[in-house]
């Protein structure tokens, strides 16, 4: 019964005795290349789940892409003006969570000056913005993108810049990749709404 399997073997045996010397090192090689291929190819399927997993983390893609899409510094058009107080009433900005609004603003304070008095850090200070024009601020030397812009900060504008600052305003400085949660938005408005309004207003 053995048999066959024997002569089969005896015959592969023969067979890589023919091959020679160069067609051995010619296999060994292929080896080495089929090594290279399986590493590049394991490489690259680390290379693309690494991607996916950074793209998840940041998260900006995919949320950005869920919510509607924001207007830009020319798109904006005809602002309705509200006092800080008006805009802390609304719907949309009186049930935030301010604890989060405050950390979330830590960020802006490494930049910004949210205070009365408060004067130009890297960025312009932000005491009284709401209501102003954009890039007007005296003592700050904005970029000519926001300089040359026209429109008003609102919490709309304050949204869509914040939301994606390079589409909103192409060609301003500043080194801010955004809030892509909806929600880490409106708290963060609702916070700058309360700490920078200049009226004196009695504010919830
Ligand atoms: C890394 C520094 C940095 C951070 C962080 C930062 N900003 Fe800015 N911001 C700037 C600079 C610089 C400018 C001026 C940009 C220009 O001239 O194009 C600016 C401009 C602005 C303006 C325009 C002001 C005006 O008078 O027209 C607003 C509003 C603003 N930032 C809000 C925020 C908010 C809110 C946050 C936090 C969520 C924030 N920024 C985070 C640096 C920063």
């Amino acid at each position: 019964m053995r048999r066959p399997f024997v002569v089969a073997g005896a015959a592969a045996g023969l067979c890589i005795d023919s091959l020679g010397y160069d067609r051995m090192l010619w296999l060994r090689e292929l080896q080495v290349v089929n090594a290279r291929m399986i590493l590049l190819v394991l490489m690259g399927l680390v290379t693309a789940t690494a991607g996916v997993g950074c793209q998840q983390k940041n998260g900006s893609a995919t949320e950005n892409a869920n919510q509607p899409e924001a207007p830009t510094a020319d798109t904006l058009g005809e602002q309705t003006i509200v006092s800080n107080a008006g805009h802390l009433a609304s719907p949309e900005y009186s049930a935030t969570d301010s604890a989060w609004g405050e950390r979330l603003a830590m960020q802006c304070r490494a930049c910004h000056s949210l205070d009365a008095g408060g004067g130009v850090m890297m960025g312009p200070a932000l005491f009284g913005f709401f209501g102003r024009e954009a890039g007007s601020l005296g003592g700050f030397s904005f970029s000519q993108a926001l300089a040359e812009s026209d429109f008003v900060w609102t919490p709309r504008a304050l949204d869509a810049w914040l939301r994606q600052p390079a589409r909103f305003l192409p060609g301003n400085r500043m080194m801010y990749a955004g809030l892509s949660k909806a929600d880490d938005r409106r708290a963060v408005i609702a916070y700058l709404l309360k700490v920078t309004d200049d009226t004196g207003e009695e504010l919830e």
